[in-house]
């Protein structure tokens, strides 16, 4: 129902559309022929609950698929793998009669703590807005509305539900908005989920600026805002600010406050009207239980875009993939039997079926004639002996060719509701690797976290780490695909694995205190913050290795016109399997008036290559490539200078870079007396006038004496035009610079 006239329903008609039935749907108005429709969790899998709903997850869903979460689907870096996981999952949102599935998540992982990073993507704004995109044309093009969420500034865990995130202008507009931007802007979402969380003091739910002038305004953002689930404070003002939709219902109490503020004048009845018809809109998404799915081969997609997924970190000697191992491989870890696929909270899926890593490679082993020994060496749940069970592991790696540890978090470890207060892996699983590498041939970790893990203490000690995150249900049988080199790893990395949790730039920062999270490394978020200060990581962001090798070539980047780049790059895969490559471009510049991080990722692309194959990959940097946001201008600004388009093997290794110079916008700065020195003999109309004007009034000696005190003029150039006449006792007109300063106000920017 497009173009709803709300005029047709009474004032409590209207209100009761605007708040939840119950916790999974909204209210119908029979009489119009409005009806309920139901949202639920999301993102990577259908999480409906039958009977009494539940905000906990205590209360089963029906069976669904639980594809790789969006840990995994960010170290894709592939947004195919994202429009598939969004089809898919539309699919069967349509099959059980969900008409807007809750989701993508596309909060920025600030820190590794965040107990919620297993939902979102990446640490990087682009990353995180292409799959996010990707996602939601995949979910929508299946015909069931998608909620981008947490919008916005939702990055920990902790008083989420009402810490207030201290963010500047520049930073929110460059690091926590653009994917949320992007995928309002190219792939129109049905709905937008507002944050539990405040934004410099503002409920996000309240906040007019971020709802109303920012999203619908200079987005032009046309579907519904939805409440996170219990995110409302103050009704009224929310809907005043442009949250349509309060979810779950309160019980028709809100409802009254809205019927309360129209009747007294607090509120314009043209505010209801708005948010109903949009409200109202959501119901063309009815479900018409005209679908099924079919499970068999949801679970085969989830196989499959799992191995697209795993990050192989590190294989040294070629150790994987397991090819003529020898007669004996040794599985050690819980994790191999009860394997860890998802993270906890309202995105937990009820899977259709779990594949168990260990039974998988024991498939692969028999059909290879390879015998598999396994033994737990240590509880997830620090239940039992852990040193017998050590004791027990070291010895069946010890009479084994290779050993496969599956280490990893456990459900309690992290989750929705709580950051973590560190990185590191469970003691006992440390001691279990690093005795197993003393005495075992050769040693293969499979990691399996939501949020990165430290690989200190025991890295070097191993031969190999495949980390897959989270995988989804089919986690199991692609992690032995790729140990078996059946599948490729096909993942990157989408966050920095730091070396102490120390480095991380929102450190001291991170969770705040007192009601406030101060956003105090601005824009030196994740790569960007580590390459700015030269920090060392473990593995930086952007890396992940393959079974094959590439080669690139001929590297260039020209600008096209209107601050606009064409990047192209020949990639070769020198080895002897086909794989895949990620072109990463980065872009750095000094340009401008702001810090600029050290690099930036402004473009990427996956490409499948066969052994031999070469292909010329073609990418295209867009002004927003280059910009930074201005606050005084409030604006994009292009500076005007150098930018290096660089290749990157990751966001620390550049491969080759190509210096392009931007005519960028000329910007023209308004004066004024408390301008400074420097600024006004810097300006391009004021400054030259100035100058003559000085010069003329100087006798010849006074000329001679100003050319020997440069060094002085330096000293006063940061001082305002005020303080700096008082010193000069009237050698300048104030009319004079009165003229000067409207003089500069017209043209402000040109370009
Ligand atoms: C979460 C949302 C979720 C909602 C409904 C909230 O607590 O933050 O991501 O969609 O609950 O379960």
């Amino acid at each position: 129902m497009t173009n709803f006239d709300p005029s047709t329903l009474t004032l409590e008609q209207k209100a009761s559309l605007l708040s939840g039935r119950d916790f999974w749907s909204t209210k119908s108005v029979e009489d119009e022929g409005i009806p309920s429709i139901v949202l639920t969790d999301g993102p990577h899998g259908v999480r409906l609950q039958e009977g009494e709903a539940d905000h906990l997850g205590i209360n089963e869903s029906v069976p669904a698929t639980c594809f790789p979460p969006a840990v995994a689907v960010g170290s894709s870096w592939d947004p195919e793998v994202a429009q598939e996981v969004g089809a898919a999952v539309g699919r069967e949102a349509r099959a059980l009669g969900v008409s807007v599935l809750l989701g993508p998540g596309v909060n920025i992982k600030r820190s590794p703590l965040c107990g919620r990073n297993f939902e979102y993507y990446s640490e990087d704004p682009l990353l995180s807005g292409a799959l996010g995109a990707a996602h939601v044309r995949g979910q929508q093009g299946a015909g069931v509305g998608a909620s981008v969420k947490h919008f916005a500034a939702n990055n920990q865990e902790t008083e989420r539900m009402r810490v207030s995130a201290d963010v500047d202008d520049r930073t929110l507009r460059e690091i926590y908005l653009p994917a949320f931007e992007r995928i309002v802007t190219e792939a129109n979402p049905a709905t937008v989920m507002c944050s539990y969380n405040k934004i410099n003091g503002v409920y996000s739910s309240e906040n007019r600026w971020l709802l109303t002038d920012l999203l619908r305004g200079e987005w032009g953002f046309a579907g519904a805002v939805v409440s996170d689930w219990g995110a409302v404070s103050d009704r009224v003002a929310a809907l005043a600010a442009g949250l349509d939709l309060e979810m779950p219902g309160s019980g028709g109490g809100t409802d009254q406050q809205i019927i309360d503020a129209v009747r007294s004048g607090a509120l314009d009845e043209t505010v209801v009207d708005e948010a109903v018809r949009r409200v109202v809109a959501l119901t063309a998404l009815a479900p018409k239980n005209d679908h099924t799915f079919d499970a068999d081969a949801h679970h085969a997609l989830a196989r499959r875009l799992a191995t697209e997924s795993a990050v192989l970190l590190k294989n040294d000697a070629g150790v994987l993939p397991l090819e003529g191992v020898g007669a004996t491989i040794a599985v050690l870890g819980e994790f191999a039997e009860k394997p860890r696929f998802q993270g906890g909270g309202s995105s937990h899926i009820r899977p259709t079926r779990v594949d168990v890593p260990l039974d998988a490679i024991k498939a692969h082993a028999q059909a290879r004639n390879i015998e598999v020994v396994y033994a737990p060496g240590f509880s997830i749940d620090d239940r039992g002996d852990q040193d017998a069970l050590r004791a027990e592991a070291a010895k069946a790696a010890a009479g084994a060719d290779v050993t496969v540890i599956f280490a990893g978090l456990g459900e309690k470890d992290e989750s929705e509701g709580f950051d973590r207060s560190d990185i590191a892996l469970p003691a006992a699983q440390v001691a279990l690797i690093r005795e197993v590498a003393q005495v075992a041939p050769r040693t293969v970790v499979v990691l399996s976290n939501g949020g990165v893990v430290s690989l200190e203490g025991w890295h070097d000690d191993v031969d190999a780490i495949l980390e897959g995150f989270l995988l989804g249900q089919a986690g199991g049988t692609a992690l032995a695909d790729i140990l078996f080199g059946i599948a490729e790893p096909g993942g990157r990395l989408a966050e920095t694995i730091p070396l102490r949790l120390q480095d991380v730039p929102s450190y001291l920062n991170f969770p705040g205190e007192q009601g406030h999270v101060r956003y105090g490394e601005g824009v030196m978020v994740g790569y960007r913050g580590y390459s700015t200060v030269g920090t060392d990581v473990r593995y930086p962001f952007g890396h992940g290795l393959g079974y094959t090798t590439f080669d690139s070539r001929d590297f260039s980047a020209e600008i096209t016109g209107d601050d606009t780049a064409r990047v192209t790059v020949t990639v070769t895969n020198t080895g002897s399997r086909a794989g895949k490559h990620v072109v990463q471009i980065y872009v750095a510049t000094q340009a401008g008036p702001v810090r600029r991080p050290a690099r930036e990722l402004r473009a990427f692309k996956k490409v499948a290559l066969e052994a031999g194959e070469s292909r010329v990959v073609e990418l295209s940097l867009h002004r927003r490539s280059f910009a930074y946001w201005d606050v005084e201008l409030q604006r994009w600004v292009v500076a005007p200078g150098e930018y290096r388009v660089q290749l990157g093997q990751d966001a620390a290794t550049v491969l080759a870079e190509v210096a392009v110079q931007i005519v960028g916008d000329v910007i023209i700065p308004e004066l004024s007396f408390d301008s400074t020195v420097g600024d006004w003999f810097a300006h391009p109309i004021a400054g030259p006038a100035l100058m003559q004007g000085m010069t003329a009034a100087m006798s010849e000696e006074q000329r001679a004496q100003a050319a020997d005190q440069q060094e002085q003029l330096r000293m006063v150039e940061s001082m305002p035009m005020k303080q700096f006449l008082g010193f000069l006792g009237g050698a300048i007109p104030i009319e004079a610079l009165e003229q000067l300063i409207e003089a500069s106000k017209a043209p402000r920017t040109v370009g």
